[in-house]
């Protein structure tokens, strides 16, 4: 007879307001410095496995199709850390996995896929593994993943030295306020340069990068209680700051890249119009040309409206703060 042990879970996707852009260990993703993250409702994961004695290997699901040897393998290596803790290194699943994204956004994250998959395996081996340690086994997936099993604001602690479980996503904060993000979807036919990539080729060639670690301390001493006392505009100005410093740390990368697309300067240029009227409305972006715009949920519509001239309604889409990972009631 064989033996099944399953589960679902479900995890939101993150943006940092304070960016990860780096790893100490690349092996382990540790991380160079901390960051912080909004947790948001708008996109997600759902994730299923299905530990089964009587499989030979892994097999993975991605939208309904059935995934190459390439990306099952990654899910394999994620698996193995879960069977180690178990005590079943030969226990085999088939891996479910649908990304809730707004059709044309290509926002698919690796945060919510590994923390969802995180969570799914932590239920479905019996392994009771508190948010805290289990953000340290999504974290070897995608180190944002880390910060996607927590809701609201979250802090990804860096750590100290090679110790894997000292670098681990806490709840900074809920995000229970006037809250919103609104994200203006650049479609891209550039190629993309991923951010594993993107942050190794800027840690290893940009000469800003000695300034990095020492801004990102300073930008999380200074959004903390800017975010505790609810002042949209101190965290947005801070958030602003920490993504176009980790930006311009690419562009003087050798060879140079960016992320911004010519659409993206004119989403860029949209939110300082808004904030010339008086509208608080920050950006941040990440290894991509989306746009993401920190504003209050009441003025969401307001800025969305703002885009319509440049970019189609579903190029826009509020997000509100988002809830912890959970999972997902059995069928
Ligand atoms: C710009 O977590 O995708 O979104 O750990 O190599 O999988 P890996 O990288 P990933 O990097 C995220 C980079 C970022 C900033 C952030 O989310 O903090």
């Amino acid at each position: 007879m064989n033996e099944i042990h399953s589960a679902g879970y479900r995890a939101h996707t993150n943006i940092a307001l304070i960016k990860y852009w780096g790893k100490r260990n690349k092996e382990l993703f540790l991380p160079v410095t901390s960051s912080l993250s909004l947790t948001l409702d708008a996109f997600y994961t759902d994730t299923h496995v299905e530990f089964d004695t009587s499989l030979t290997g892994d097999v993975f699901y991605l939208g309904g199709e059935l995934q190459n040897e390439a990306n099952t393998a990654k899910v394999s290596r994620f698996l193995d850390l879960f069977r180690e803790t178990a005590g079943k290194p030969n226990l085999y699943a088939k891996v479910t996995s649908v990304n809730h994204v707004p059709t044309a956004a290509g926002l698919a994250s690796s945060a919510s896929a590994f923390a969802a998959l995180a969570g799914a395996c932590n239920l479905a081996l019996d392994l009771q593994l508190d948010a805290q340690t289990l953000s340290t086994y999504a974290r070897q997936g995608s180190g944002s993943a880390s910060r996607s099993l927590l809701g609201g604001f979250v802090e990804w602690h860096k750590g100290e030295g090679d110790e894997s479980a000292s670098s681990y996503a806490e709840a900074f904060d809920d995000a229970d306020w006037d809250l919103a993000m609104v994200f203006v979807i650049i479609n891209r036919n550039a190629k993309k340069i991923d951010s594993r990539l993107g942050m190794e080729h800027t840690n290893q060639t940009s000469p800003f990068y000695a300034l990095w670690p020492k801004e990102v301390e300073k930008d999380l001493a200074m959004i903390k209680p800017a975010i505790k006392a609810h002042d949209l505009d101190t965290v947005g100005q801070i958030a602003e700051h920490n993504a176009m410093k980790m930006h311009a740390m690419t562009i003087a990368a050798k060879p140079s890249f960016t992320y911004w697309e010519p659409a993206s300067i004119e989403a860029m240029t949209i939110v300082r119009e808004l904030r010339e009227q008086g509208i608080p409305a920050y950006i941040t972006m990440d290894a991509g040309p989306n746009v993401k715009v920190l504003c209050r949920a009441s003025q969401a519509e307001t800025i969305k409206a703002a885009f319509a001239p440049r970019f189609g309604a579903d190029q826009v889409v509020i997000a509100k703060p988002g809830p912890a990972a959970h999972p997902l009631e059995k069928e």
